[in-house]
């Protein structure tokens, strides 16, 4: 999921993949490399390691790093652990190819399968070598050229990619090709650039075609850019003038990257349940859960440990499962469990969730758990992370690098993952009925459009934003689902824009808090439509009857909430075991906004850390 950059044209192309790969540092990856073809020996000589660009350039020093064409790739590990073997580019069997890729091919072992028993080996453990053996294989038994081997290869690969090939006998092209991941091509005087933005190529050029879905683009030397579909139908290349700056273009033309990161939210949801999640076939398929089946089958309790956003996340997960796998789930701070004497009872289960994979109390409160004699199961986003290494089985979130401190998509895509677990178990135990699978997939599945109308919500709670910048307190009120969404808005404010915010079970607030209330207290409902709406709505009158000004976040069409609180933010109807998916957005937003006003540094507040690795 993270940086591409190619080059073909008169110059020597290594210093420029090498700027390049600079330039898409912004994105996160953990190994970086570079293929050339050597005008002294037309050999096709590839470079790569584990670790960052400046390794890389170590690792070359004292290579053979001519060529006018090559590729080079910044990997953000999807499939297998982040290593030397793993790291792009890739070669094909006769070492003919050399293939970047960033993305997820879902049908990998499929297609590995059939390799495998054709005389395919294989070095690594990516997806991406599979895609170049395939492209390979198809090319062979096809007896076609690189073109038509990968239009072909392409129609039967399930997945997201964009791809650049290299091949040893044409050092006068490269082919490159997409869906679903980003590649734009710069367009030069005699020579063109490719690229996963226009950030490696803005001092050469400032024109760029942004390659589309189920395009295979040619550059080739002193010849016109060259784009066919996967039918081989020729498509007119788009010209397009780059206009932004070079930070606005690592930010995808956001100004932080924490917006870029909500607006990111529907594509990483669809990543993330990419490969598991089949409405077709009517399934759910976390392959961590199928494999340890008898497991969960068996699991006496589940405990969930957690820090932060995560633990956030933790308190939505102990609801699914306790509602639709019946398994008592207790949720613990890592911090307090890993210093308490917690009793494991055989039979528990242990989940870690964690972004970074690295949070040393969550990395503790797991050694004490294993100690205990406990299964562990992680949910992580960064492939081959401490927490993932220590953990016995367990699933990413891949919704890619996530850059701002305050996390957002990634609370979205370990929500997901904990409900493809829950609906996961359900269905071996037959905790759930058919009917209500089949539904909440369907419900599941259909979030990211959800997520996708209630981005457009931004403007209206930019407006809003401005009558609270300068409100010292908030406080965040939600019952059911929507309580862990509240605690979740709650600490986004007060990592961002520095305001006192505290989150409650709606219900809470009158055993205490409700002391704070007065004109002057703004109080964030979140009031979609679910089994407690009748309840939530009580505690908004209690509320508005001591004057607190109400922003209720909604379920489109709602009338109740609507005539008592202050302001409303409308989101798409859901099932409400799903709800906090949606309602996290308008969250995200308005904490966003607010501390915007402030001008507060949004991507690295003040104090905090993206990965907390001391206790
Ligand atoms: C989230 O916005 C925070 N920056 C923080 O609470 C974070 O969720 C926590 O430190 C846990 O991090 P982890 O998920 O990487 O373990
Ligand atoms: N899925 C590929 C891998 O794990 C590509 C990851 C990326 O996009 O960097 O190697």
């Amino acid at each position: 999921m993270c940086g591409i950059v190619g080059y073909i044209g008169p110059r020597e192309a290594y210093p420029i993949l090498i700027n390049g790969l600079k330039r898409l540092e912004y994105r996160g990856y953990d190994s970086a490399g570079v293929a050339l073809i050597s005008e002294k020996d037309a050999q096709l000589n590839i470079y790569k390691t584990r670790g960052k660009v400046d390794d890389l350039e170590h690792q070359c020093a004292s290579k053979d790093i001519s060529g006018t064409a090559g590729i080079a790739h910044t990997r953000w590990a999807t499939h297998g652990e982040p290593n030397d073997v793993n790291a792009h580019p890739h070669c094909s069997q006769s070492e003919s190819l050399a293939l970047i890729h960033n993305g997820i091919i879902e049908n990998y072992l499929v297609l590995k399968q059939l390799l495998v028993e054709n005389g395919y080996q294989f070095k690594g453990s990516t997806d991406t070598e599979v895609l170049v053996q395939w492209i390979e294989y198809i090319k062979v038994t096809h007896k076609v050229d690189l073109l038509h081997a990968v239009q072909i290869a392409l129609r039967e690969v399930v997945g997201a990619f964009a791809i650049a090939i290299l091949e040893k006998d044409r050092p006068d092209q490269i082919v490159a090709a997409r869906r679903g991941s980003p590649l734009a091509v710069g367009v030069g005087e005699g020579e063109f650039f490719l690229a996963s933005d226009a950030s490696p190529f803005v001092e050469y050029t400032n024109r760029v075609v942004y390659i589309h879905d189920d395009e295979v683009a040619v550059i080739s030397r002193e010849k016109p850019l060259k784009i066919v579909n996967l039918n081989d139908v020729a498509q007119t290349p788009e010209i397009k003038e780059i206009e932004m700056s070079l930070s606005q273009l690592e930010k995808g033309g956001y100004p932080h990257f924490m917006l870029k990161e909500i607006n990111e939210q529907p594509q990483t949801l669809v990543d993330c349940i990419r490969g598991r999640i089949n409405v077709e076939a009517n399934n759910v398929v976390l392959s961590g859960v199928i494999d340890n089946q008898e497991k969960f089958l068996n699991a006496g309790r589940i405990i969930i440990v957690a820090c932060g956003t995560s633990w956030h996340a933790a308190l939505i997960g102990e609801h699914l499962i306790e509602d639709l796998c019946r398994i008592p789930v207790e949720v613990e701070y890592a911090s307090e469990f890993r210093y308490r004497n917690p009793v494991i009872n055989p039979g528990d289960i242990v989940i870690a969730i964690s972004q970074s994979g690295e949070t040393a109390d969550t990395l503790a409160a797991i050694k004490l758990a294993k100690s205990r004699g406990a299964f562990i199961y992680g949910i992580s986003n960064v492939v081959g992370s401490s927490i993932a290494r220590a953990t016995d089985s367990g699933s990413y979130i891949h919704v890619g690098p996530e850059i701002g401190v305050a996390s957002t998509k990634a609370f979205t895509g370990q929500v997901t993952v904990l409900s493809m677990l829950a609906l996961t178990i359900a269905q071996l135990k037959g905790t759930i009925a058919p009917d209500d699978y089949t539904r909440l997939i369907g419900e599941l599945a259909g979030v990211p459009d959800k997520m996708e109308k209630v981005l457009k919500t931004d403007p209206q709670i930019q407006e809003l934003s401005k009558i609270f910048t300068y409100a010292h307190n908030f406080i965040y009120l939600g019952r059911g689902y929507n309580y862990p969404a509240a605690l979740e808005g709650a600490l986004k404010l007060k990592e961002i824009s520095y305001i006192h915010a505290e989150g409650y079970p709606a219900a809470e607030m009158k055993h205490g808090p409700i002391a704070l209330i007065d004109e002057r207290m703004p109080v964030v409902v979140i009031a979609t439509s679910d089994s407690v709406y009748e309840k939530t709505i009580s505690n908004i009158q209690e509320v508005k009857a001591r004057k607190g000004r109400v922003v209720a976040i909604v379920t489109e069409g709602d009338e109740a909430v609507t005539d008592i609180a202050d302001y409303c933010i409308e989101v798409p109807r859901t099932d409400e075991r799903f709800a906090p998916l949606v309602s996290a957005i308008p969250l995200q937003l308005l904490a966003y906004y607010i501390a915007v006003n402030k001008g507060t540094n949004v991507d690295q507040p003040r104090n905090l850390a993206k990965s907390v690795t001391v206790e």
